[in-house]
């Protein structure tokens, strides 16, 4: 494995139903450490399914998948892999309605060593830098679409995970807070010196992104390096 690359696939192939669906179909693809990755592709085309794969969710049939130095077809303990390395954001937050938001951003942190001090103080940190402190003590109910999603960004990076894969993180949101979760997606990436993975089907959305990669038919055609 090339030292740069936090992420290399090689000959990927993920099937459904017996073999009846190819959802992935020979995916070659490499990310290096800091990159901001996006996936584009129609509906259908794989694009969950690999990112899901590359979050270990998911098990592949065939194939190679190397993530944060971890051969994910032959190591055992992928919840631990998970908690240590990957941050989730997907289309619906996923938040517990009865926890606070402190207490949502919290989660990933209960498995972890550190002192209910140190937990809360990283999730008030984080919740600072997505502008939500002052909604610490809310339940997510009581949240907008776009804040719920902040909680969900704040939630993914605090355990200082290495990659942040996300499942079009806009979906579910108008165009005008989901610009405002795509700057926050950006810029923490840079602060918090995170490798971005994030799936879309709009392209503007995939422009954001540092370098696009098209899938179709569980197959990469292109790539290209956004300026
Ligand atoms: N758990 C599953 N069981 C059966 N088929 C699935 C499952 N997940 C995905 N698929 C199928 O695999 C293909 C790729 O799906 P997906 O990765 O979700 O595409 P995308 O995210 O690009 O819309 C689709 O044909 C989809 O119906
Ligand atoms: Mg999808």
């Amino acid at each position: 494995m090339n030292n740069e690359n936090i992420i290399e696939i090689h000959k990927l192939k993920k099937s459904y139903d017996k073999g009846k669906i190819k959802a992935l179909n020979g995916i070659d693809l490499e990310i290096k450490k800091g990159e901001f990755v996006s996936i584009i592709g129609p509906s259908g085309s794989g694009k969950s399914t690999l990112l899901n794969m590359l979050g270990a969710l998911d098990t592949a049939d065939e194939g190679t998948i190397n993530v944060a130095g971890v051969d994910l077809t032959k190591s055992r303990d992928l919840s631990q892999f998970r908690s240590k390395e990957i941050g989730f954001v997907f289309q619906l937050h996923n938040l517990i309605p009865n926890l606070t938001v402190l207490e949502n951003v919290q989660i990933p942190m209960l498995e972890t060593h550190l002192s209910s001090e140190k937990r809360e103080e990283r999730a008030m940190e984080l919740l600072k830098s997505v502008q939500l402190e002052d909604k610490v003590n809310q339940r997510p109910t009581k949240l907008s679409g776009g804040q719920r999603q902040r909680v969900a960004i704040a939630r993914a990076l605090v355990n200082h995970p290495s990659i942040v894969l996300a499942d079009e993180p806009t979906g579910s949101l108008d165009s005008k807070t989901g610009d405002i979760i795509l700057d926050l997606l950006k810029d923490l990436h840079k602060k918090e010196n995170v490798t971005l993975v994030m799936v879309t089907h709009e392209p503007y959305v995939a422009n954001l992104a540092e370098r696009s990669i098209t899938v179709k038919d569980g197959k990469i055609i292109e790539e290209k390096i956004n300026t």
